[in-house]
């Protein structure tokens, strides 16, 4: 494809970590010009990490383009799922870098969702102390969130993404064909996570995304909610639009990285990155209390977001019309897993247990309205009001 097609988004950080995402259908065949680009010109090998699943799909055209552009690439594929984000993992795939001769002028290249990215991006933050790394976000979820910003990281027993480290990538590539092949639910995962950023950034955003999803094409999964309607195929219009959706998401979570790359914990305003993890206080409880098999941790967050709006209303920060137009953008992602036979104090215990505390209280990104968000400190909210919120979410 032709590289004037693509959306860039620069990503200002310092003059070491600025880079770009490119954004388009067919992105992916710029791999090794923007490798090319974006890499050391001392840099001779790539090694590809990714997973068979993902792998199969388009590996073999990764790396015939990382070929094409002159590096030697090599690959390394990993188990497909959450549990295999690990140090084991991460310690095989150290490994494979130091077997394959990767040198510090050299780059890894994660092919995959979430997992693989946050993995690889992992291993290359401290191979050699540090080497550079390219995202080719496969999922949606990774194409507008997890691929952009530098957090990398492994779970351990103790929870997950608690060993890791901010290492910014070189470059994004997103090629938003990749998306045709992604299983239904994991479209509803990665739509709840961009309502999310509309939500907590930009009521533009949010009504862009929320019209899209109102579409419902077979990429927005909007109809699949009625099995009479089957999703209609996206047209090559729809598949524009989408580009330009995800690219306005990735510019958002760019805007937000840059004004706070590394989550400061002094700050609380609605310009802290923090207002990225809106309605994760509880999709982390519902992953805890159903051992990660339930939910897709974007299902999760579904509902996570509508408790915290529940509690913004019963604080009196927020609107009941304005949790209304939250509650209906959610429900056009798609249909989330069944929450409402969970156990409510179970919940509540895993919700006190939160990694992500501060001083020993829960740190709630509450809404003000849909666009602004603000972070309320878990010891000023009353535990009836959180119950309550959560039995009102979980009915939804
Ligand atoms: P995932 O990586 O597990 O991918 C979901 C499934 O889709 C997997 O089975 C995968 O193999 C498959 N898949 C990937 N691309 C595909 C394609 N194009 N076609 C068909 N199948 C495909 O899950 P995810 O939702 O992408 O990522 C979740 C992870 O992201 C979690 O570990 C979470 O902690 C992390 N995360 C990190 C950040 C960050 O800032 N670093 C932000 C949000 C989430
Ligand atoms: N997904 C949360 C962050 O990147 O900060």
């Amino acid at each position: 494809m032709l590289e004037s097609k693509v959306h860039r988004v620069r990503v200002r950080l310092s003059a070491r970590d600025d880079y770009h995402i490119e954004i388009g259908p067919g992105a992916l065949e710029t791999l090794g010009a923007v490798a090319r680009r974006s890499l050391s010109p001392y840099a001779r090998r790539v090694a590809v990490i990714s997973n068979r699943k993902v792998f199969n799909l388009m590996g073999a055209r990764v790396m015939k383009d990382l070929r094409a552009a002159g590096f030697a690439a090599t690959y390394w594929l990993m188990g497909d799922g959450e549990r295999h984000k690990s140090l084991l993992t991460a310690e095989r795939a150290l490994d494979f870098l130091t077997k394959s001769g990767i040198e510090r002028s050299d780059a890894v290249v994660a092919l995959g969702g979430g997992v693989v990215g946050d993995l690889a991006g992992f291993v290359a933050a401290v191979y050699l102390r540090g080497i550079a790394y390219i995202q080719v976000p496969t999922t949606l979820l990774a194409q507008i969130d997890s691929s952009v910003g530098g957090k990398t990281a492994v779970n351990t027993d103790a929870g997950k993404n608690l060993i890791g480290a901010f290492h910014q990538p070189r470059a994004v590539v997103v090629d938003t064909e990749t998306l045709r092949t992604l299983p239904p639910r994991e479209l509803t995962a990665g739509w709840c996570e961009a309502i999310k950023q509309g939500a907590v950034g930009s009521r533009r955003l949010f009504e862009e995304t929320r019209r899209f999803l109102a579409r419902g094409t077979s990429l927005s999964r909007a109809r699949s909610r009625n099995k009479l309607l089957e999703p209609a195929a996206a047209s090559a219009d729809e598949v524009v639009t989408m580009a330009k959706l995800i690219a306005a998401q990735c510019a958002f979570k760019a805007k937000i990285v840059v004004g706070d790359e590394r989550e400061s914990v002094e700050r609380l305003n609605h310009r802290s990155r923090r207002i990225l993890n809106f309605g994760h206080t509880i999709a982390h409880a519902l992953e805890s209390v159903t051992r990660y098999k339930r939910f897709r941790h974007g299902e999760a967050v579904g509902y996570g977001m509508l408790a915290a709006g529940e509690i913004s209303v019963r604080l009196g920060l927020l609107g009941a019309s304005e949790l209304e137009s939250l509650r209906a953008a959610v429900s056009l992602a798609g249909r989330l897993p069944r929450a409402n036979d969970l156990d409510e104090s179970a919940i509540l215990t895993a919700l006190s247990s939160d990694k992500k505390a501060v001083s020993g209280h829960v740190q709630w990104v509450l809404l003000e309205r849909i666009g602004r968000a603000r972070i309320v400190n878990g010891g000023e909210i009353s535990p009836r009001i959180v119950r309550s919120s959560l039995r009102a979410a979980l009915a939804a």
